[in-house]
């Protein structure tokens, strides 16, 4: 049915008609109604139960397509300084990740490049990183650090991510991964520098309210379970949430130490086991899929998908943008390759990028088609919410919602 069009107020509550709507964990069976007023999704009706006797009480945001709530990308590390180019070239050449990083490169080469820039030059480098996020339907991203591996320079690069949430239309969660390597200062003594995270970087970046999370990178070319369990009591007893990047490229158990502590998600997992399953089923902690590290790595390990699956392990999936593992903004690249590459179904790789990445970031209302829930959508040129894994299309956001206001 045609509205009768009039000016625009920004008062008016926002109204789409005939939309398939993938609500954050299913599609509903009818074409619905969807009203947005006051940051807020106020109305999700069916179109048949729909009451259109006052449409010019609404502005009209048009009919058709699918609407889905707006992608929550839980898993980035998109403030750095410098490119890894070298290093992907290096790869190819047969030269491993881990060695790499063992000859000082990798990782640490990331760090000297962002300790050696200014919080402008991070933040320069990293906004048009987050606008390709913004464009591809993000409405929450989560930046780590990890790349400063000292106080000033943690706390530097948390402070950027902060800036890029108030000055671009997205909500920034931050996470303060100190514990992500060890720098060159403490080569030779590994629990001084998990020290120094847990006395010093984890006290600050919580009291000058940096940090929303802690995550670890719990690897043999990184840090051992029970430095990283130390890491997670600090971040506790601050009250801040904790994470893992954990059985990436072997079976260390931190994933289970981590869901013992009550993670909020546990990353990467491809070598995780039965017993980490286990853990995670029994803590409701979020395995999340990053296919982006996997391919860019040429992995063959693949997350155990169907174990989490029977254990109803909640999966959500991310870019991990970062310039080593995964050099990847695009995120719906990732529903594609999570689907193609692990077999997980089109339904449950979007679920991954919204609903379950909200509470990955430990923000259940998030990621959400419902009514009362914060107007982040999208509605995409498309006509199935399947479409979105099935073709790497850029170019199909209709339109960006962003705290219930058009933003794309
Ligand atoms: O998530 N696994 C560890 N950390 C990042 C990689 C960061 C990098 O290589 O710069 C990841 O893959
Ligand atoms: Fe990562």
């Amino acid at each position: 049915m045609p509205l009768t069009s009039r000016p625009t107020e920004m008062t008016s509550p926002l109204l789409w008609r005939d939309l398939c709507v993938f609500d954050g964990h299913q599609t509903l069976p009818e074409p619905m109604a969807v009203v947005v007023a006051d940051g807020r999704i106020v109305q999700l009706t069916p179109m048949t139960a729909f009451d259109a006797s006052d449409l010019e009480h609404y502005q009209d945001m048009g009919s058709g397509g699918v609407m889905t709530p707006g992608l929550v990308d839980c898993h980035t590390h998109l403030v750095f300084g410098g490119s890894r180019a070298d290093e992907y070239e290096a790869r190819l050449e047969g030269v491993s990740y881990e060695e790499i990083a063992r000859r000082g490169g990798g990782i640490l080469s990331t760090v000297n490049a962002t300790r050696s820039a200014t919080e402008d030059e991070l933040y320069a480098t990293a906004k048009p990183r987050l606008e390709a996020l913004i464009a591809d339907g993000v409405t929450t991203v989560e930046i780590k650090s990890g790349y400063g591996l000292d106080v000033d320079n943690e706390l530097k690069m948390l402070r950027v991510a902060r800036r890029l949430g108030e000055n671009l239309p997205v909500r920034v969660m931050t996470t303060l991964l100190g514990a992500h390597a060890l720098p060159p200062e403490y080569r030779d003594n590994s629990d001084g520098y998990i020290d120094l995270v847990c006395d010093e970087m984890i006290p600050r970046a919580a009291s000058e309210g940096l940090a929303d999370a802690v995550d670890v990178f719990c690897e043999k070319i990184a840090f051992s379970v029970a430095q990283c369990e130390r890491v997670f009591r600090a971040a506790l007893a601050h009250g801040l949430p904790i994470k893992a990047h954990a059985e990436q490229l072997s079976n260390l158990g931190g994933t289970a130490m981590a869901a013992g502590l009550g993670a909020l998600s546990a990353d990467h997992i491809e070598y995780l086991d039965a017993h980490g399953i286990d853990a995670m089923r029994k803590a409701g902690s979020v395995a999340v899929i990053l296919p982006g590290a996997f391919l860019t790595l040429r992995e063959t390990q693949r997350p155990p998908i169907a174990g989490l699956r029977e254990a109803g392990v909640p999966m959500a999936v991310a870019t991990d943008a970062n310039p080593g593992s995964s050099p990847m903004f695009m995120p719906t690249l990732m529903l594609n390759l999570a689907c193609t590459l692990f077999q997980l179904t089109p339904r449950e790789a979007l679920s991954g990028m919204t609903a379950n990445a909200a509470s990955a970031l430990g923000q259940p209302s998030l990621g959400r088609i419902q009514e009362g829930a914060p107007a982040d959508l999208c509605v995409w040129d498309i006509h199935s919410p399947a479409e979105l894994a099935y073709a790497v299309q850029p170019g199909r956001l209709r339109q960006r919602i962003f705290h219930g206001g058009l933003s794309a």
